[in-house]
């Protein structure tokens, strides 16, 4: 028996509901601050990740799926923010608009170890935003993914923030973690002595009790920070309080990936059963990545959520659907008449299943109620006569004869009074 890929899953009807909520909430959400979809391939340029997400992280060095075909060395995509400021420049979208908000939704691949909320084929919802290098948007996107959990029912989280500066500072912070570092490389991990060498700043972020013991007494990023990337800090830092957002600062705050500059956050839910992987959503500015894929100096700023996370957290989704009519062609001079029948419902927004295996009454009633139908329509060679239908009630077990002509308004109705599609949270 072939089974799915290890840490990939299939997403069947049953689960897709809650999925369905998310994507249209999150649109809705995202649309009120002006973001407007992109989809860009889930193929890339191996090339692109390299540059942008960096050779040393974790993502590029270790997960991603690359590959060359035709001659062309590729990736599918371990993340979309890459891609999306790729398609940004190729399409010169800078000398269109002074400001582009963004929005991203679909299948990221990385081959991480699997575990609960650790996939190798994961789902992840972004924004992103160019043109605008001012600390109230870094507030205002970070505000968004706020009110966005907390529409979704998820209230208990802590919202990280840092600074990793912008110019030297990277590089003046990473010489010190190295100097910092140096004289204690033995105490370290294995993996984090050979992060000294490649990238000391994933030292910060080690799970290693050890290493976090000895990081601990590490150089202070924001000690390191430069005047303008200083007045950026402390007003982000305004105006986090001024909204009452739930932040700590937190100095270890890296994030895996090289292409941040200035803020990074990240949100944690509290009290989940996701262990390690309770980060919802990550996200930072990376004002450098345009003018490094070739495009004009651009400031931009970012996140993306994780929605395999999002909806373990979430509370169960319950939608009701509308009620389905199942049509039972009783002979076979009934069959054509009843795929006609169903798409005068279908017209009037009515959920609608034809029976095509035939067979006897009996047997199609056993499966009108097995896809839990409302109504079972059923036609034979009297009701073909009449110009009718026998219409039975699942639930109540009553049946009435309609005339073909009145059958749909007449179950539409009924349909409307007892129904209407809803989503709601329990
Ligand atoms: P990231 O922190 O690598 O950032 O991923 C963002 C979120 O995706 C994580 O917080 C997590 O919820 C989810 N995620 C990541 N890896 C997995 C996995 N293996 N299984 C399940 N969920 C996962 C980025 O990807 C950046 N592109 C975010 C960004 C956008 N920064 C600026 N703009």
């Amino acid at each position: 028996m072939h089974r799915a890929v290890r840490g990939m899953n299939d997403l069947l009807p049953n689960e897709i509901q809650s999925w369905h909520y998310f994507e249209k909430s999150f649109t809705s959400h995202v649309e009120l601050y002006n973001f407007h979809e992109v989809r860009t391939p889930l193929i890339e340029h191996t090339a692109l990740f390299k540059h942008e997400i960096g050779e040393n992280t974790d993502v590029v060095e270790k997960e991603m799926y690359a590959f060359e075909r035709h001659g062309d060395f590729l990736a599918v995509r371990p993340e979309g923010t890459a891609g999306t400021a790729r398609a940004y420049v190729e399409h010169s979208i800078g000398s269109k608009e002074p400001i582009t908000r963004w929005y991203y939704l679909g299948p990221m691949f990385r081959g991480e170890r699997p575990a609960k909320g650790r996939y190798r084929q994961f789902h992840q919802a972004g924004c992103e935003l160019f043109g605008d290098s001012g600390p109230l948007c870094d507030v205002e996107m970070i505000d968004l993914v706020y009110q966005f959990f907390l529409k979704m029912g998820i209230s208990k989280m802590n919202i990280h923030v840092n600074s990793i500066g912008s110019g030297h500072t990277r590089q003046r912070y990473r010489q010190a973690l190295v100097d910092y570092f140096t004289p204690i490389r033995h105490e370290l991990s294995e993996d984090s002595q050979r992060r000294l060498e490649l990238n000391p700043l994933r030292i910060l972020d080690s799970k290693n009790v050890r290493d976090q013991e000895l990081s601990s007494q590490a150089p202070n990023i924001l000690d390191l920070l430069e005047e303008d990337d200083k007045n950026h800090w402390q007003l982000l830092v305004h105006f986090l309080k001024k909204l009452n957002l739930p932040f700590v600062i937190d100095t270890k705050l890296v994030r895996g990936l090289d292409y941040y500059t200035r803020t990074l956050f990240e949100f944690r839910v509290l009290d989940t059963d996701l262990g390690a992987q309770n980060t919802l959503c990550g996200g930072g500015r990376y004002d450098k990545m345009i003018s490094n894929l070739g495009g004009p100096e651009t400031p931009a700023i970012g996140f993306a959520m994780g929605i395999e996370r999002i909806l373990q957290v979430m509370k169960k989704v319950e939608y009701k659907e509308n009620p389905l009519c199942y049509f039972a062609p009783l002979d076979s001079s009934a069959q054509a008449k009843t795929l006609e029948l169903a798409r005068k419902l279908r017209d009037l927004g009515l959920r609608v299943e034809v029976d095509g295996r035939g067979g006897k009454l009996k047997s199609m009633l056993k499966r009108a109620d097995a896809q839990k139908a409302k109504w079972c329509i059923m036609i034979g060679e009297t009701e073909m006569e009449k110009e009718i239908v026998s219409l039975k009630n699942m639930k109540t077990h009553d049946q009435e004869e309609i005339s073909w002509k009145n059958l749909p308004t007449y179950l539409a109705n009924q349909s409307k009074m007892d129904h209407g599609q809803a989503a709601c949270l329990e």
